[in-house]
């Protein structure tokens, strides 16, 4: 295969940035292996986003990382360590000095600027994690004069924790969830930054962790762990991996909640009346678990919770929860209202898919979810409007909801720089830092290609660089360019939701590889340097039905979930769609016409929908046309 000369070059620009970002970002590798793995994530150096939708929301963010004033992020550790708070004013919303577990947001912007460092070399995010940490060194260093303990590290005194331990003195705060925020923060930084300061800080708090916890009683730990407490179990077990110090899976086992875990060992969904949120980060921690310590149930867990969480209480653009909390299995028509699907339930259950995937990696069902929720809840929970990409807190689904509209943080307003920090705008720093984290894997010789996705994948091991170019989802096409040589087999996900798929090697179609939906398509080969792959995944309509109604669906094409259009429109009641009446005007964009209630209304890329009044969940009549 020819090459032409533009091309070449690009190829050598290509290696000789990855190269350079390589270099830049040194990853402090874990000490412990993960039991179970049997599939293995890229550095985050190693992959790069092309120009497209998922870019331009990791640039707004960055934008925001950049901007923020880090004096003002500073204030309440300083205040409450007895520091001078340098003249920086106060955040307000849920950094404010009177919220109760202000502190929680600094931690996201740790780990969001680490992974900007670690994706891109970026000096700014360098600069500001590493002053950042050391100014929490002076916080946590002035800590006797302050009267806390050592390795005590927060925004709020200390004695909210004799408060959480004693039921009669309880003030309602959850100073875990926050502590969790900082000791993961501060762990990114120490992993992704290689900054010392870091390690110790971390180190120090988790020491105070492991002191303040080792003389409760079992019966105590459990009392406390009815208080939502983050994901602490998840944190110390990779402390664990981090630094191969086995004490740190006795804290860590401390954190496992009886109550949430046991029904989930024997496969029973009790998830009814829980607070969502609160959940799903302990089953993270699970996983987590299971691969440091190997123990099976950890893994059962963890995977009869991701089952139950996906078939029954999913909605169709892959979030979950209506008013934070988890209802009887199934009621999703039940529940369409305008606070439904926080995003850091999302942010979370693509963690917890993404381990589970890993020690899994035959089962594309995991990816289907992946994409799922990437796509249709957290990429749109962003404002393309903002600069510095602000975000909901929920994605209302109610007839005619709209994103950015609504009471507080119960409807779906913005976030704004200073007066929110809810934390759905802390883990959306962390999302969009990181959109490209779980496009490509390896196992050995074998890479995965989970998410069509321009990007461009650098893998040394194998002296190979990948670029994948695509329009996708807009497209049901995706090209992959190898460069480099070599034996290597390349297994792509093939969705459940296609059919009549065609695979193509420098144009040739593959007669001896099995393509089928719902699994990985398999491609052996003895690679040349220049060969391309073209993927087709032919996309149709396909209706999403409501698990507790079989009248009510929301519409797809192909992965995409599609909202009608109401303007301003205030709508009543869940409209009529006429099912047959679905037709995509042009094969550049996602743009459908449709009736519903008898007018026309046009159905686009929910993703897209900022700004309008739409519709997701729709009764239905009639049948999908038969050739779309
Ligand atoms: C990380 O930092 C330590 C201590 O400064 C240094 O010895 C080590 O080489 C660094 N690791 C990488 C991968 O750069
Ligand atoms: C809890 O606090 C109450 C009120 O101060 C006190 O009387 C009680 O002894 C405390 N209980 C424990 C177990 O510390
Ligand atoms: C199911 O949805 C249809 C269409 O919205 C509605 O008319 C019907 O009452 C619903 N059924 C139940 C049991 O809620």
């Amino acid at each position: 295969m020819l090459h032409s000369k533009a091309s070449q070059w690009q190829n050598i620009l290509i290696i000789f940035l990855c190269i350079l970002v390589q270099f830049c970002s040194p990853v402090n590798a874990a000490i412990k292996p993960d039991i179970g793995a049997l599939a293995f994530s890229f550095d985050l150096g190693n992959v790069q986003l092309s120009q497209d939708r998922f870019l331009d929301n990791q640039g707004r963010t960055l934008n925001y990382l950049k901007d923020i004033d880090v004096e003002r992020l500073l204030y309440v550790f300083r205040v409450n360590h007895g520091l001078d708070t340098q003249q920086a004013d106060p955040n307000g919303g849920w950094d404010s000095p009177d919220f109760p577990f202000r502190s929680h947001v600094q931690g996201h912007f740790l780990s969001a600027w680490a992974q900007c460092y670690a994706v891109l070399g970026d000096q700014t995010c360098y600069d500001r994690a590493t002053y950042f940490v050391a100014e929490l060194k002076k916080c946590q260093a002035n800590n006797k004069a302050s009267g806390f303990t050592d390795g005590y590290l927060s925004g709020f005194p200390e004695s909210d924790f004799a408060k959480l331990e004693n039921v009669t003195l309880s003030n309602g705060n959850v100073p875990y969830y926050a502590i969790h925020k900082t000791l993961a923060g501060l762990l990114d930084t120490w992993r992704l930054v290689n900054d010392t300061t870091s390690r110790d800080v971390l180190l120090s708090m988790a020491q105070w962790v492991d002191d303040r916890t080792t003389s409760l009683s079992y019966d105590k730990m459990q009392e406390i762990l009815q208080t939502e407490f983050g994901g602490m179990n998840e944190v110390l077990a990779d402390i664990y991996h981090q630094t191969g110090d086995d004490k740190w899976l006795t804290v860590a086992k401390r954190f496992d909640h009886a109550a949430v875990f046991n029904p989930l060992a024997g496969d029973k969904d009790e998830l009814d009346g829980l607070h969502a949120n609160t959940q799903v980060p302990k089953w993270i921690g699970a996983v987590r678990q299971y691969k440091a310590t190997g123990d099976s149930r950890y893994l059962d867990i963890a995977r009869n919770a991701w089952k139950i969480n996906v078939n029954a209480h999913t909605y169709a653009i892959g979030g979950n929860s209506q008013a934070e909390h988890f209802h009887a299995p199934n009621a999703i028509a039940a529940y369409l209202t305008s606070d439904t699907c926080e995003a850091c339930n999302s942010y979370n259950m693509l963690k917890l898919t993404r381990e589970l995937w890993l020690v899994d990696p035959e089962n594309s069902a995991y990816f289907d979810f992946y994409e799922n929720a990437l796509l249709n809840h957290l990429l749109g929970q962003q404002n393309p409007d903002s600069e510095h990409g602000h975000i909901t807190y929920f994605t209302p689904l109610n007839a005619g909801g709209r994103r950015g509209v609504g009471p507080a943080w119960g409807g779906g307003t913005w976030s704004t720089d200073y007066d929110s920090f809810w934390c759905c705008q802390g883990t959306a720093i962390e999302t969009n830092t990181k959109l490209m984290d779980s496009v490509y894997f390896y196992s050995d010789s074998t890479l995965f290609i989970n998410l069509f996705m321009s990007s461009i994948l650098l893998w040394p091991e194998m002296g190979i660089t990948l670029k994948q170019s695509t329009s996708y989802p807009v497209s049901d096409k995706s090209r992959l360019e190898v460069s480099g040589s070599g034996n290597w087999k390349m297994n792509i996900r093939i969705p459940s939701w296609t059919s009549d798929v065609v695979i193509t090697v420098n144009g040739e179609v593959l007669s001896n590889v099995q393509v089928s939906p719902g699994s990985y398509a398999q491609i052996s080969r003895s690679w040349t340097d220049g060969d391309v792959v073209e993927i087709h995944l032919p996309m149709r309509l396909r209706t999403i039905v409501a698990n507790d109604n079989s009248s009510m669906a929301a519409i797809a094409y192909g992965p995409t979930i599609l909202c009608g259009n109401y303007g301003d429109q205030v709508l009543n009641s869940i409209p009529s769609l006429a099912l047959d009446s679905i037709h995509r005007m042009d094969d550049s964009d996602l743009q459908f016409t449709s009736l519903a209630d008898d007018k026309n209304v046009p159905l686009s890329a929910f993703y897209d929908a900022q700004g309008y009044n739409y519709n997701v969940y729709w009764a239905i009549t009639g049948s999908l046309p038969t050739e779309n």
